[in-house]
Order: structure tokens, then sequence, then C-alpha cells
């Protein structure tokens, strides 16, 4: 490995002053452990969509730390992003397990041959639009937190309601043949569709409806579900619209929410302000599953917010987007505002609309 230029030292004390740095600029919450995070990952590969996803920075953060390094004569961008010093920073492990990906379940021991009716669905399904801020995640994703929520008791037998369905969760909630009734808002006419289509022909407690999440839940679903899941747009707004619903459509006490989060667009700090929220309204969280959300690559990734940004303008070949599986239980009933959410759901830290 090359050593840095003449004067380049790498220490704490460099890694603090990158983030100040960036920190200065973008007045974004940027830490000395995302830059550390970000020098781990580059020891490990030289493809960008790799170091978004093995760094778990947020990729607004990354573009400006990687511009930092380069200034410092750390890092040269071309066609890869190369380090050019040795670096106190470690390299993220990778030992997650190979049958299960690292989440520990898998579908394929649901009941009612759900994985593979599921599988066969999920071929047919309408493709991720911009429109909506979609992309999907692979079926063993969703298959595996269904799988989740029946470990948990929370499908047998319950009202189940998912907001936002491009995942296809509740077909396969459904499929399962546990739920008492599974119902799912999406505003995408082309999802309610086809899970009107599917519920039909497997002759599932299965229904669909186009709701648009900003507006106010529909009195008949406040206070009347058991379980809830929900991939929320993660600005402050869009959590609230989200996983904000989400609380109120569940009866209280006792029962629970499944909640993606990621850290490609959510920093620790947007975390700390989620976990508050869930908190503040009587929620705990009693399993958080880091990376167990993959998403399969969408066809939009040049359109995207952050394309513009990147200094290596290559499509990615792998998954790149994870995000964290977070189960949440209500100890109580949860009173929220059912108004209209007024603004834009994104923020700062969003990359991908
Ligand atoms: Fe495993």
């Amino acid at each position: 490995m090359e050593t840095a230029g003449k004067g380049v030292s790498v220490n704490k004390e460099a890694l603090v002053q990158v983030a100040e740095e960036v920190r200065q600029a973008t007045g974004l919450p940027v830490g000395w452990r995302d830059v550390e995070r970000t020098l781990g990952a580059l020891r490990a590969t030289r493809d960008l969509w790799e170091v978004v996803r093995l760094s778990r920075v947020p990729l607004r953060f990354l573009v400006p730390i990687w511009e930092s390094l380069a200034r410092r004569g750390l890092l040269r961008v071309e066609e890869g992003l190369d380090l050019l010093a040795e670096v106190p920073a470690p390299r993220p492990g990778e030992a997650a397990c190979s049958a299960c990906e690292g989440r520990g379940l898998v579908g394929e021991r649901l009941p009612g041959r759900a994985a593979e009716r599921f599988l066969a669905w999920a071929k047919g399904r309408p493709e991720a639009i911009q429109d909506f801020d979609q992309g999907y995640v692979t079926p063993e994703s969703t298959l595996a937190r269904v799988a989740l929520a029946w470990s948990w008791g929370d499908l047998e037998g319950k009202e189940v309601l998912v907001l936002g369905d491009d995942d296809l969760t509740g077909l396969a909630a459904a499929l399962t043949g546990l739920p008492k009734r599974v119902v799912v808002l999406d505003a995408d006419p082309r999802i309610v569709r086809f899970l009107e289509r599917a519920a039909k022909a497997e002759g599932l407690p299965l229904e669909a409806h186009v709701h648009d999440l900003r507006e106010p839940l529909p009195e008949a679903w406040v206070h009347a579900f058991h379980t809830f899941f929900t991939d929320p747009v993660e600005g402050p707004l869009g959590l609230q619209a989200f996983v904000g619903r989400g609380l109120l459509a569940l009866e209280g006490e006792g029962c629970a929410g499944y909640v993606g989060l990621t850290h490609v667009e959510a920093s620790l700090a947007k975390w700390a302000d989620f976990q508050r929220f869930l908190l503040e309204n009587g929620a705990v969280i009693t399993e958080l599953r880091d990376g167990f959300h993959v998403y399969e690559n969408w066809g939009y990734i040049e359109q995207m917010r952050a394309w513009s940004w990147l200094p290596v303008k290559r499509r990615p070949e792998k998954p790149w987007y994870t995000s964290a599986l977070i189960r949440l239980e209500l100890l109580r009933r949860a009173d929220l505002e059912n108004a209209r959410v007024e603004g834009d759901l994104q923020d700062e830290e969003a990359s991908t609309y």
C-alpha cells in the first residue's frame, strides 16, 4: 500500500478534523466515527456502492467525506475510490451466516407453503417507480420479516395493517394463513390492483386500498389493528406519516409494529430522534436487526437525487441498499394527532428519491 504524502498523518485527530470540516460545510451531524467507518470500508473495497453498504454512513455524508479525504491526499477518486495511506480504521468484518444472510430467519419455514407461493407471485410484481419513492426488498427479506412477526405471535389470529407495500409484505403475511385479516394501504394503484388479484386468486383475507399516508387515517382504521408493518420515508415528517399512522392504527397495549430504518438515509442523530419519538408514544423497541432488508437495485438510479453528487458514476452491480428491521411493542395506546401531514416527507439526509 502506498503511504500518504509528506506531512499527511492519519490519526484520531485527523478523523475528528475531517468530521468537523464536513459538519461546518454541510450543517449535517457528521461524527468522527462516520469518518472512521468510511475509511474502514475503503480498506475493504474501492467500489463506491460497497463503501456505502459496508460503512453504514449516510450517502449524503459520504460524498463530502470522500472530498475531504481527497483534498488531504488520502484518497484518489477515478474509476473507483483508492485509499492512498495506511489508516487506523478497522475493516468491517463480514461474518454473516450464508444460509440466512445474517437475518437468523428463513421464509421456507413459514406455514402454508407461503414462501413458495410468495415467490411465484413476486415474479409478476409491478416494477419500482420513482413517483412513489419505491424500491423493494428481496423476496427473502420480505419472507424473513414475516417470519419474525410469526415468531413473536404477531400474526396468528391478528388484524394486520401494512402502510405502503411495494415489498408485498401483506401478501406474504396473508399467504401464511395465520392472520385473521390483512389490510394494505398504498398510494400506488398498480400495487393495490396486484394485491387484489392475488387475494382473489388465492382466496386470502387480504384487502388493499389506495391511500396517501399524508392524509388522516380513516376512522375505521384507527385503533383497529394488532400488528403493523411499514418502511417509512425517513425524514421527520415521513416517519410521522408512516410510523405515526402505524402506532395510531394499533389497538393499544401489547400491539406490535415492524419498521425498516436505513443508515443510507438516516444518521445516528436521526435514529436517536426516532427512538425518542417511539418512547414518547409508549412504544419500546424489542428487536433491532441491522442489515435485515436487502433491496433489489431499482431502475431509476440515475434519476435519484444522489446521482449528481457521486464522484464515480457507475451503476451498482450488487445490492447495496439495506435497512434494519425494528420491532416495537406498545406499553399503552398511542394517541397521536390524526391530522394531514403538511410539508416535505424527505429531509437533507435523503438521497434516493
Ligand atoms: Fe443463519
